[in-house]
């Protein structure tokens, strides 16, 4: 799409642009250069997942350009990135027909039937040997897009196949399908391109996350979450939940007067390169061209094992004969192509015996009823025990104990019951009752009007307290390895730890009497307790339980003061003017910080010697990196890459979105591409190694 001479001229267009802008004396003339040069960071986030500029310098962009549009509104054009986001709500969804019908695949299970595929193919075509292209079959829900000179005029769902819903707000909002194309470099006047839209599994389990954590009902897979998505009025709603898009079929296109059919349309696999070239994402880099139905099994079974390591779900491949010539004359049924055919990979779904349901306490007090199952093997993970959330989760799935339920374990998405099968009910099964008060201190439950999760409100519920303990010292809380939940439980039974204070206590004597406690196993656990003390302010906040307070709205908090205890002297109001930070999460941080007890058991954790200060500000100036700026780029072998510039921070280095003159280290991973390059050029950039970085800061 963008050749190394453009990215390096758009990057230094960016570059000039900031400066410009922080000088403000930017002027309208410069608007095109601003639209081009964010569509490419565009381009570069979403599409190439290589991002040249921190989120930040792209907002200030971003903001600048609607700054310019809003004071000079006759110069807005319907692709500026702008006009992704639609003011208002969408009334209804128009029901529209598809310029083709929108077929689907036949499927296929094992290389047998695949075999067969190809004999037919060569059978009906008269081909001897057929070449194919084969690519991941997505696993969201499927729209179809239609450009007209060069600009995209509509997104719809797939509906019954022959008419699907007018989405095009929706899709919109989706940052990898571009709003305009330039088609026209290709001779074509209009276009309908098929794919697929998908939530990542990163962004499904925070939304999951998110949706349980203010007591909603949580989604069975990422497909679910697509498809309901598309189906939302409120734009804004859309472009919160990051959907992502892949394009893999063109299904129908006119040529502009005079212009002769491209070449690139004359394969599928041109058709992936020409969409990819133009700033789609297609699975340009993910198809495999085979020749033979040999190759086709190899792929197939060489990509599935790689299935769990791909950032979104995909549940089979698409096998496609790659000559257009060849599929128009082997032709359609009346429900798929002859001249494709899916190839599913192994279930993750199963049908199993809901036996039972227990309830559980977590440590905000919220009941969760936990489905016992009989248990099943899913994906080569037995499944015996699935949450089902709350009451309304339960009647919305009408489950009943005695019931054959549907699960699903989507990769490494937390296993779920799709629905209970009512058809096979015998008779015999019976509705699940609610318990009215809390298994564990037998306190009477308590339900919020607007919330779905009924609670224990005793503060010192036995259940509760555990659940603190064992969330303080988790790995991205306190951090405390050794002090695992079933420690934290049988220490709390023998009332060897009753509170969190009472982790920094712990009467080592005693814990070495136990069965299974040696002189190492003791030693760690005392050195991970004592290293836990200096953890970051940040993780201390996020350890505390605070209900709504996540990690993300941890480090709000502890940039804001300077000491843990000053968030006591915010009022909400103040709260509410810190980032993200809503009147939920600001209602809940008061109210945590104004309970006395909450309160005294800071004072006693500050006894004990945690850091109570922010350290990362006072060493900001000070440490070993003082006054060097890092950079990393690839995949680092051990540390995540925002471990890594936490490290730097930490020893007052600083982080630096791009490579240019400022940059003092380049830290390469695994497969860095153009920054590497760029630093390359720069003899002033020092290239290392994440070994030699943790070197430098003695790690
Ligand atoms: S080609 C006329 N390619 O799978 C053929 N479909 O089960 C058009 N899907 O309805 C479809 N990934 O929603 C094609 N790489 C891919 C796909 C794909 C996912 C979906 C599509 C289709 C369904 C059929």
């Amino acid at each position: 799409m963008y050749s190394k001479e453009q990215t390096q001229n758009l990057q230094q267009q960016t570059e000039d642009l900031i400066k410009e802008h922080n000088s403000k004396s930017i002027n309208t003339k410069a608007i095109e250069t601003l639209r081009t040069v964010l569509r490419f960071h565009e381009y570069r986030y979403y599409i190439l997942n290589d991002p040249l500029i921190s989120d930040f310098e792209y907002d200030t962009l971003y903001k600048l350009l609607e700054k310019i549009e809003e004071e000079h509104p006759t110069l807005i054009t319907p692709d500026s990135p702008t006009q992704r986001v639609a003011k208002g709500l969408t009334k209804d969804f128009p029901t529209v027909q598809h310029l083709v019908p929108m077929l689907s695949l036949d499927n296929s299970y094992n290389s047998a039937d695949l075999i067969e595929f190809d004999r037919k193919a060569k059978e009906l075509s008269g081909v001897d040997e057929i070449e194919y292209c084969v690519e991941p079959k997505f696993d969201g829900s499927s729209i179809s897009l239609i450009y007209e000179n060069d600009l995209l005029v509509r997104g719809a769902t797939r509906g019954d196949g022959v008419e699907g819903d007018d989405v095009t707000t929706n899709i919109k909002q989706i940052r990898s399908v571009p709003l305009s194309a330039k088609f026209s470099d290709f001779g074509l006047q209009q276009i309908e391109i098929r794919g697929e839209v998908l939530i990542n599994k990163n962004n499904f389990s925070k939304y999951n996350a998110e949706l349980m954590e203010e007591g909603f009902s949580p989604l069975a897979n990422p497909r679910n979450a697509a498809a309901g998505t598309m189906r939302i009025k409120d734009p804004k709603e859309v472009a919160k939940r990051n959907l992502e898009a892949f394009v893999y079929h063109v299904s129908f296109y006119t040529m502009a007067d005079g212009q002769k059919q491209p070449e690139a349309l004359a394969t599928h696999s041109g058709a992936l390169q020409m969409l990819w070239d133009l700033g789609f994402r297609s699975p340009e880099k993910e198809k495999r061209m085979c020749n033979g139905i040999n190759d086709v099994v190899k792929y197939c079974t060489e990509f599935e094992a790689k299935r769990d390591d791909l950032p979104y779900e995909i549940d089979g491949m698409v096998v496609k004969v790659n000559n257009i010539a060849l599929q128009e004359k082997l032709g359609m049924t009346s429900h798929h192509p002859r001249w494709a055919i899916a190839y599913k990979f192994k279930a993750r779904q199963a049908t199993t015996k809901l036996i039972g349901i227990e309830f559980q306490v977590g440590r905000t007090g919220a009941v969760t009823p936990v489905a016992k199952l009989e248990p099943v093997a899913i994906g080569g993970v037995t499944v015996s025990s699935i949450s089902v959330h709350n009451a309304e989760y339960i009647n919305e799935k009408d489950l009943r104990i005695g019931d054959s339920v549907l699960i699903e374990r989507a990769g490494d998405v937390i296993p779920q019951i799709v629905k209970s099968l009512p058809d096979v009910r015998k008779g015999t099964e019976h509705k699940i009752v609610f318990p009215n008060s809390c298994p564990v201190c037998h306190t009477k439950l308590f339900k919020e009007e607007e919330e779905a999760v009924w609670r224990c409100v005793n503060i010192d519920c036995p259940a509760q307290v555990v659940e603190r303990i064992i969330h303080f010292v988790s790995k991205d809380a306190m951090d405390i390895r050794g002090l695992g939940d079933a420690n934290v439980r049988k220490f709390y039974d023998l009332k060897l730890l009753q509170d969190i204070p009472g982790v920094y206590s712990l009467d080592f004597k005693k814990i070495g009497e136990l069965e299974g406690f040696g002189k190492r196993s003791i030693d760690n656990l005392q050195s991970a307790i004592e290293a836990s003390k200096k953890q970051p302010l940040h993780r201390l906040i996020y350890a505390l339980g605070i209900r709504f307070v996540g990690e993300t709205t941890a480090k709000t908090l502890a940039q804001a003061v300077k000491n843990l205890l000053d968030i006591k002297n915010f009022t909400i109001e103040e709260l509410l003017l810190l980032e993200d930070v809503g009147p939920k999460v600001a209602g809940s941080i008061h109210h945590f910080f104004s309970n006395k007890q909450n309160i005294e058991m800071l004072h006693e954790l500050e006894k004990l010697g945690i850091q109570f200060s922010n350290e990362k500000k006072q060493l900001s100036t000070t440490g070993n990196l003082s006054g060097q700026t890092f950079l990393f780029t690839g995949t680092l072998p051990t540390l995540k890459r925002s471990e890594a510039e936490a490290m730097v921070e930490e020893q007052g280095g600083q982080i630096v979105s791009g490579v240019s003159a400022k940059l003092n280290y380049l830290v390469v991973g695994e497969d860095a591409g153009s920054k590497l390059d760029k630093a390359k050029k720069l003899n002033t950039v020092k290239i290392i190694s994440e070994e030699e970085f943790l070197k430098m800061i003695n790690r």
